[in-house]
């Protein structure tokens, strides 16, 4: 290998949003990308569950020698990323959790929702964040078909979002607090354009962000909201400070 790579982990397809993002600012690194397709999904795991899946991942992408380690997962990170951190001291890991901190510096006052996973919501992590960031206004929604819906392709999303969504009327902003989620944002546009939300905060920018950081790229950096087809189909959206 020419060069030691990023790593990406997610439980299927997921964590490719968030690669898209980073591969298309950061073209010239080395990615791998693991897609646990097989144990998706990871929201309904126990805790000792899903750190036995992880670690054996981990200790799979440590035979590439991966320079930094992305868990490309929600579930994952709130749930297990503490425990693997600890267990890997001398590696460095980027997670990915849902975007409170946004909420909290930027719609304080907005009525939020996050869509979320069971393990997510239950996580300590996730209770941590919502105590550091006092999200009085926001609510998780539980969708846990939702990941292995979109991994299927199943046509039944429609109808599960808007049964989801229903009680959620006026909705301002809505956190998507799973990787998975991005592939389905057109569709959660349109139910929510009924519902009312106004904002739909996409937290691979975030990550991103990090991870080029993290990198040393300092000069780039992602300000924009993107969609992700526009990363698929390389519109320039970015600019090189
Ligand atoms: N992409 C994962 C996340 O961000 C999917 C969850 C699952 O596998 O249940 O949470």
């Amino acid at each position: 290998m020419k060069e030691r790579p990023i790593a990406f982990l997610d439980s299927g397809i997921g964590g490719v949003s968030i690669l898209k993002v980073v591969k298309h600012y950061l073209p010239n690194e080395n990615y791998i990308y693991l897609a646990d397709a097989k144990n998706n999904p990871y929201g309904t795991k126990t805790k000792e569950e899903l750190f036995q899946i992880i670690d054996h991942h981990v200790q799979d992408l440590l035979t590439y020698h991966p320079k930094l380690i992305v868990v490309a997962c929600n579930t994952a990170t709130t749930m297990v990323l503490g425990k693997i951190r600890e267990k890997y001291k001398n590696i460095p890991f980027i997670g990915t959790e849902p975007a409170l901190k946004v909420i909290h510096d930027h719609y304080p006052d907005s009525k939020t929702i996050v869509l979320a996973t069971k393990g997510t919501e239950y996580s300590e992590r996730f209770q941590e964040l919502c105590n550091l960031y006092q999200t009085k206004n926001t609510q998780v929604v539980e969708v846990d078909e939702l990941a292995s819906m979109i991994e299927q392709n199943s046509p039944q999303i429609e109808e599960y979002l808007k049964e989801k969504l229903a009680p959620f009327k006026g909705t301002e902003v809505v956190v998507l607090g799973c990787t998975h989620f991005a592939f389905i944002e057109k569709e959660i546009k349109y139910i929510g354009s009924q519902l009312s939300p106004h904002w739909i905060y996409k937290n691979f920018h975030i990550l991103g962000d990090a991870i080029v950081s993290f990198i040393g790229e300092m000069d780039v950096k992602i300000t924009e909201m993107v969609d992700i087809e526009d990363v698929i189909t390389d519109s320039p959206i970015y600019s090189k400070k």
